[in-house]
């Protein structure tokens, strides 16, 4: 048996560890955090996260070989493997505020390994971290004078919330860098060994420890850079009748572009893709190379641009005021199935609508919660709503900001006829039939194609 310790229990921890305990009966499995409130919650009905397909997971191995403390010091003394998947959150003080990970919490942890490691163990990078953090935990690590080696590896997770069960069971690959040492390829081997309970071999990639921490800032950047690079073709979709849905599609079918984050929209959002690409950006000023740093800069402007652009749009195309307006929000979370709403568009479009004095309501089937807690400083002026129907009753508009499926299958007549007219719906998501939206008197705009529009309406 090994001893295997996740050190945070946030939605890498608490989803990923879980199922690889699922797969690995024979060892035992700690999750620890210094958040009482998550671990307790972990261990409830009510997980701290929503993610399809976990609660089952969690309830099947909890208790067996899958446990979750508070204890940190006692649990890394007898781990093996430790996991470390704290939060790396964009630095806002001192040098690179604004652009370089903050790496307090997860130095924390190495300096708490140290202090409370009486055997050799090895160390997982399961954060996402600038490259050639490594060295910087070898050296500490190894800094110990009692003879005890750790290796450090990189095993990034690729896993999308929302899908997390699923990416989790049938990853299309799982990468492990390590040293090119003797030490270091056994200590990849000992981890390949893990992954190989339910990953085939040829999907496990092992590389360089550079490599792997690299990778995974590339892999958010290219993903990030598809969806602003529709986002910026929707713009001049709306300028010029083209339907951005058309273009994505006909561009798709080449295989050299594939289809897939191809939808345009409101914007992406997730705690990870700005403050890795920002990371990013901060490492390539770092090693002077300013011109491939602007570069991917430009994919987080693009990205605010398009949700300003949003709410510019709603307030232009209902008579240029939204003051004292009624309008209902669709969606906090950042996406569909995740009830995590951290740089969530809708939460931006908020903003700027509270900015033009409309009055909110925001409704979501699972993030409202947290959405209530990230606008506390404005909750006296947003009412949550859990219910869509009571949200949009009396409203001049809505906005649907996630692609929640619940959204689709709505009665947009009994809606219509419960709004003040003119009426508005502004698809930030491209989710809803528009065609049909409009035969019921709605004024319709979608993202990257011409609004559809009674002819009252002024939107110039
Ligand atoms: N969320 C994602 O979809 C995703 C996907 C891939 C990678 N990542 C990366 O994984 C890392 C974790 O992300 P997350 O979304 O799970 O963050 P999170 O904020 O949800 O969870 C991090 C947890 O670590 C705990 N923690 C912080 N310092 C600690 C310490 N010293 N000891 C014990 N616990 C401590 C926090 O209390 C928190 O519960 C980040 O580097 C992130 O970039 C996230």
């Amino acid at each position: 048996m090994t001893n295997i310790l996740c050190i945070g229990a946030g939605y890498v921890g608490g989803s990923t560890m879980p199922i690889i305990a699922s797969h690995c009966p024979q060892h035992r499995f700690v999750i620890v955090d210094i958040n009482d409130a998550r671990i307790a919650a972990w261990q409830s009905d009510q997980l701290p996260i929503y993610e399809p397909g976990l609660d089952e997971i969690v309830h099947q191995t909890l208790g067996k070989n899958l446990f979750f403390s508070t204890e940190i010091n006692r649990n890394i003394a007898e781990a093996d493997i430790i996991f470390v998947s704290v939060n790396t959150p964009t630095k806002m003080f001192g040098q690179g505020a604004g652009r370089a990970a903050d790496l307090q919490y997860w130095e924390k942890t190495a300096r708490q390994i140290l202090e409370n490691s009486t055997s050799s163990k090895i160390v997982v990078e399961k954060s996402t971290l600038p490259v050639r953090t490594a060295e910087a935990m070898e050296r500490i690590l190894n800094s110990n004078g009692n003879g005890l080696h750790f290796d450090v590896l990189s095993n990034p997770e690729f896993l999308a919330e929302g899908t997390a069960v699923h990416d989790m069971q049938n990853p299309n690959r799982v990468l492990i860098g390590g040293r090119e040492t003797e030490a270091g390829q056994k200590a990849i081997e000992s981890l390949v060994e893990i992954y190989a309970h339910w990953v085939p071999r040829e999907r496990i990639l092992t590389t360089n420890l550079w490599s792997s921490e690299l990778s995974k800032l590339v892999a958010n950047a290219f993903l990030a850079q598809r969806i602003s690079s529709i986002n910026a073709i929707s713009a001049l979709c709306e300028r010029t009748e083209a339907d951005v849905n058309e273009v994505a599609n006909a561009i798709g079918r080449d295989a050299r572009i594939g289809s897939h984050f191809l939808r345009a929209s409101v914007g992406f959002g997730g705690s990870c893709f700005k403050k890795d690409i920002l990371n990013l950006v901060y490492l390539c000023e770092h090693y002077g190379l300013p011109e491939v740093a602007q570069y991917w800069e430009q994919v987080v402007t693009m990205n605010e641009y398009q949700e300003t652009r949003f709410a510019a749009n709603m307030v232009t195309s209902m008579f240029n005021t939204v003051a004292g307006k009624r309008i209902a929000l669709f969606g906090a979370s950042f996406k569909a199935n995740t009830n995590d709403t951290r740089e969530s568009p809708a939460l931006e479009v908020c903003r700027a609508l509270l900015a033009e004095q409309a009055d909110i309501v925001i409704t979501d089937p699972h993030a409202m919660e947290n959405a209530c807690y990230d606008l506390k400083e404005l909750a006296t002026r947003v009412v949550f709503e859990p219910d869509p129907y009571i949200a949009a009753r009396s409203a001049h508009a809505i906005a649907i900001l996630t692609e929640w499926r619940q959204y689709t299958e709505l009665d947009y007549e009994k809606i219509h006829h419960s709004m003040v007219k003119p009426a508005f719906i502004f698809d930030g998501r491209n989710l809803l039939d528009h065609k049909r939206l409009y035969k019921l008197g709605f004024n319709v705009y979608p993202i990257g194609k011409p609004p559809l529009t009674h002819s009252l309406i002024n939107h110039s």
